[in-house]
């Protein structure tokens, strides 16, 4: 049992946000949730679907509207912060609704946390460090040769997106420090699973090969990211919420690195294509080269384990749901495509 019994999730009907309000709701039937949620392009009152209505409230809003936020937050026992601006490549093309809605809106919450004395957790990624050398590029590359990012690391951040995730870590941590602010803070790596938007990576990849689009791969392939399925942030950020320290950082992650490459040709195997039918395209701008989490704080301080570790029938489950579920992404394919294409991706 926990003493959180309602709680706002923002950004609730988005990929990871929304799986967040399945896992309460499925484990914790004593908790009633709110969503407040813009219903940007990336939400999806669809997410929600099938969630029992006394327990799941949506309210369209935005985060960094201070008076509703006021108003839901004096009816709270916690908030949980998932509402983002959330893909890099849209940050290159306009930063601005990411320093509105991830800082300004950050900013808002925290100041309607702090006047109501309500438990804060803010999700945030593990982008806020920068990149790491590849492996290939230092002395005795292969396995276990390299750095990770731990709750220690140099705050350095790459892109718009990126930045505008960073300065809201950093209000987070001065609100705890100067005004008591009961909070923690999660930066978790690369998710993938159902429902995440075919703007990213691994769908839109999938979404090709479904549409009749070759699948499309940024410079050389080589960048490595370190994937967790989205289950597994769920569990980690409720345990966070629920044993956390307050003021403490905890980085999530599952061990899952994989450069881009070898992601695309497991798709390409699972899907029944040949591991060369795909298009090598632009790199993307002060494009980070690796990501790799060190999670020993989070299991060993709170016991967290992932349970959803094995990649290949992870994204097995994953290319059968975007199969199955046409009509989810179906509509969007063609202005996403086409928005890459002017971009030369
Ligand atoms: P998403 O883009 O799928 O969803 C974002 C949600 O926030 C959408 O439902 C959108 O409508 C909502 N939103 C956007 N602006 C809003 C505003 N101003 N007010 C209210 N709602 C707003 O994003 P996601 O991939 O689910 O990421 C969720 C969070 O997790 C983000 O904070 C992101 O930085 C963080 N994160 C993501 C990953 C990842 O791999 N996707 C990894 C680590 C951390
Ligand atoms: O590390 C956590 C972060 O992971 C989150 O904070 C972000 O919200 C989330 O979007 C994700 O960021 P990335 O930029 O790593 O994810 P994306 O899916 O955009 O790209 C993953 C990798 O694949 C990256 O190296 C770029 C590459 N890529 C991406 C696309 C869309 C391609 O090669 N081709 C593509 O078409």
């Amino acid at each position: 049992m926990t003493e959180y019994k309602n709680i706002i999730v923002t950004g609730g009907a988005g990929f990871i946000g929304s799986n967040f309000v399945h896992y309460v709701v499925n484990n914790h039937p004593e908790v009633n949730i709110t969503v407040l949620d813009k219903l940007t392009y990336a939400g999806n009152r669809a997410n929600l679907a099938g969630l029992p209505e006394d327990r799941v409230k949506l309210v369209v809003g935005d985060i960094a509207d201070a008076e509703l936020v006021n108003k839901l937050v004096s009816q709270a026992d916690a908030v949980v912060h998932y509402a983002a601006e959330s893909h890099n490549d849209n940050s290159l093309i306009d930063p601005s609704p990411f320093i509105e809605t991830n800082i300004i809106g950050t900013y808002t919450l925290i100041e309607a946390c702090r006047k109501y004395g309500v438990r804060f957790h803010h999700v945030s990624t593990d982008e806020v460090y920068g990149d790491l050398p590849l492996r290939e590029d230092l002395p005795g590359h292969g396995e276990g040769v390299g750095e990770k990012f731990t709750p220690e690391s140099r705050y350095k951040p790459s892109s718009p997106y990126s930045s505008s995730k960073a300065s809201s870590d950093l209000l987070v941590r001065a609100w705890v420090r100067s005004f008591g602010l009961k909070a923690t803070i999660s930066n978790c790596s690369n998710n993938y699973g159902p429902y995440q938007h075919i703007e990213k990576f691994i769908p839109r990849q999938i979404t090709n090969i479904l549409s009749g689009i070759r699948p499309k791969l940024y410079g050389s392939g080589k960048n490595v990211r370190d994937w967790i399925h989205t289950n597994d942030h769920s569990s980690a950020v409720w345990m966070i919420l629920t044993k956390g320290k307050i003021g403490e950082t905890y980085l999530i992650g599952a061990d899952g690195e994989k450069n881009n490459k070898e992601v695309l040709e497991l798709i390409l195997e699972l899907m029944g294509q040949s591991s060369e039918a795909y298009d090598q395209v632009k790199d993307r701008p002060g494009h980070d080269l690796r990501y790799a989490i060190d999670s020993t704080k989070l299991r060993e301080e709170l016991g967290w384990k992932p349970e959803f570790t094995d990649f290949k029938s992870g994204l097995k489950h994953t290319i059968d749901w975007y199969t199955e579920n046409r009509s989810w992404w179906e509509d969007e394919k063609q202005a996403v495509e086409s928005k890459y294409a002017q971009n030369g991706q």
